[in-house]
This record gives C-alpha cells, structure tokens and sequence, in this order.
C-alpha cells in the first residue's frame, strides 16, 4: 500500500450509501487481518468481528460520540487479550484496516466506546478477549458538501454539512520537538524537508485521525530515538487515549519503515531528560539512528 498516499486522501466518513459490503470486500480484510496487518505488539492474541446494519439500534447508547451512533452497513470490532498496551495495539491495528479499506475504495470512521462490558453485551458477545477497538465502515456517500465533525464544544458535537472538507490538524512543527518538549530549534535540520521519509513520517503523524481531533500527543527527536508523548486531555479518556496512541504510531512507522525498515517500539520508558510538563509521559520510543 501506499502509505503517504492513503494517509492523506484518508477521512472520518459518517454518511454511507445504502449499499452492502460484499462478502469478498470483509472476506479479503479478514485475510488481511490475520496475515497482513500491521501489529504493534504481535504477541498479544487478536480477533476481527464484522457486523452488519442491524447492529447500530444494537450499539446505539454504548458507542459513538454522546450516544450517537453512525449508520453505516457494516461495522468491526477489534477483540484482543487483556494486556497493559492492549488498546494501543488495536489502534495500531485498527489504523491498518482503516487504510486497507481506503485502498480498496471503502470509507471507515472510528467510533469511542467507554464501557467495554456494554459493547460486549450489546453484540453478545461470548469470548474471553476484550473489546478494543470499534470502528463504522462502507461506502461514502457522494455529496457536493461534505460531512464534517461539527465541535461547537464539547457537550455539542454534530455531523453538519459544511464545505470544508477535513477536520483541522495540528502542524507537524507543533507536534515535533529537538531534545526536550517544547523546543523546536533543530528540528527543522534534524527531519529535513518534504523529500525527506522523516518529515514525511512525521507529516503522515500530523494527519492520524484522533477522538475529537483533539490530537494529545507529540514527539521528541532526543539522540538516536524517536519518542512519542502522551499529553493529559480532560476530554479524553484512558480508552479513546490508547486508541489515539496506537492510530499515530501506525502513521509515523508506515510511512517510516519504506526507508528504516520495520521499527520495533519499545511501551513506556523514563523520561529523564525530557523536561516533560507534569501530567505528560513517555507512550513509546524506537531507535532510528
Ligand atoms: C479513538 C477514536 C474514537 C472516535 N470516536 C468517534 C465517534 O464515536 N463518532 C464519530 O463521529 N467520530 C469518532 N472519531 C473520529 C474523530 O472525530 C476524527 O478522527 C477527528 O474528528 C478527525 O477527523 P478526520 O478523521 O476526518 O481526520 C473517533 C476517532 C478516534 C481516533
């Protein structure tokens, strides 16, 4: 797949077509899924659910934003073993279809869940794995205005036409630091320039969908090793923050490993050295140098 490519055409799409998915299409994601699929943590135990239309009256009041859930003709759920980084693996993942199903011309939108009993109930769901990730997919539907998430704060959020197109991002130059959090002078020479994998890298980081857009995290160029850095967000919780976390690690090493080749993550790690504000802390680090 053409990662940079399919990072940038990517959006949330919230309005589909009253079209099936065919089997094909869910049967050629499964294949992906269990021999393709980019993974963060390979050692933990995954499975793929499909679900179908019926299931939004199902999940209405367990997932989506403030009780609204997204009609879409399929949905999927990401299951996996309880571990410590289980929800940043199945954004990881989760990311991956989400690109996968753009390759093949299909549009996806992720959707928060904060009760994993409830989703699993709600689907009857009987397996010892977790739910982790949830995600509303299919055809978008062709409109001369387009849908976009509408945050007039954060207790009124609504899907309205408007003609912008993509949710507004935050600047690679806002979300890349030299050394220590906060410091910008160097990383202009450490990352290069538009031709550069890194800066693209890093711009493909800039683009990663996040609940509410709200993007609570950055990087630290800190001698050899890139580090990711949660930030505290009063309005995301501890699911929707792993999710977040995984989703822009999958668009940094996508992007990334055309040119360093596969980067192995290392969850957690000191800060020492970081001068991180209090609240932040170190999500994962990777050696490039
Ligand atoms: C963990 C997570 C949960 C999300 N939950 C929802 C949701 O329940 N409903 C929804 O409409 N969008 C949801 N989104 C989509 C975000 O609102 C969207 O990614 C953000 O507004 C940026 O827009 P973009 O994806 O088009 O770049 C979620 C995204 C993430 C990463």
């Amino acid at each position: 797949m053409d990662y940079s490519a399919l990072i940038q055409f990517r959006k949330s799409v919230r309005a589909f077509q009253d079209k099936a998915v065919p089997d094909a299409v869910k049967q050629e994601l499964a294949a992906y899924f269990r021999e393709g699929c980019k993974r963060l943590l390979p050692e933990l135990k995954t499975e793929l659910r499909f679900f179908e239309k019926d299931t939004q009256s199902v999940l209405e009041g367990a997932a989506g934003y403030q009780e609204f859930l997204i009609g879409a003709p399929c949905y999927l759920v990401i299951l996996s073993e309880a571990a410590e980084h289980a929800g940043e693996n199945a954004g990881y993942m989760g990311e991956d279809l989400v690109l996968k199903l753009s390759d093949m011309g299909l549009d996806s939108c992720w959707l928060t869940f904060t009760d994993e009993a409830k989703v699993r109930e709600a689907l009857g769901l009987d397996t010892p794995l977790q739910v982790a990730g949830v995600l509303a997919f299919g055809y978008g539907k062709k409109m001369p205005k387009k849908i976009r998430l509408n945050i007039l704060s954060m207790s009124n959020v609504n899907a309205a036409a408007v003609r912008q197109y993509y949710a507004p991002k935050v600047s690679l130059y806002d979300m890349v630091f030299a050394d220590r959090w906060g410091c910008g002078d160097g990383v202009d020479s450490l990352i290069g320039d538009m031709d550069s994998m890194l800066w693209r890298a890093f711009y493909a980081a800039s683009l990663a969908p996040s609940y509410m857009n709200r993007q609570p995290y950055g990087f630290i160029l800190h001698g050899s090793d890139v580090v990711l850095v949660r930030k505290p967000d009063a309005y995301t919780d501890d699911i929707d923050a792993r999710l977040n976390l995984g989703i822009v690690l999958l668009h940094f090493s996508a992007v990334a490993s055309q040119l360093l080749g596969k980067l192995k993550w290392e969850m957690g790690g000191s800060d020492e050295g970081l001068e991180l504000p209090a609240g932040y802390s170190v999500s994962a680090r990777c050696r490039i140098g």
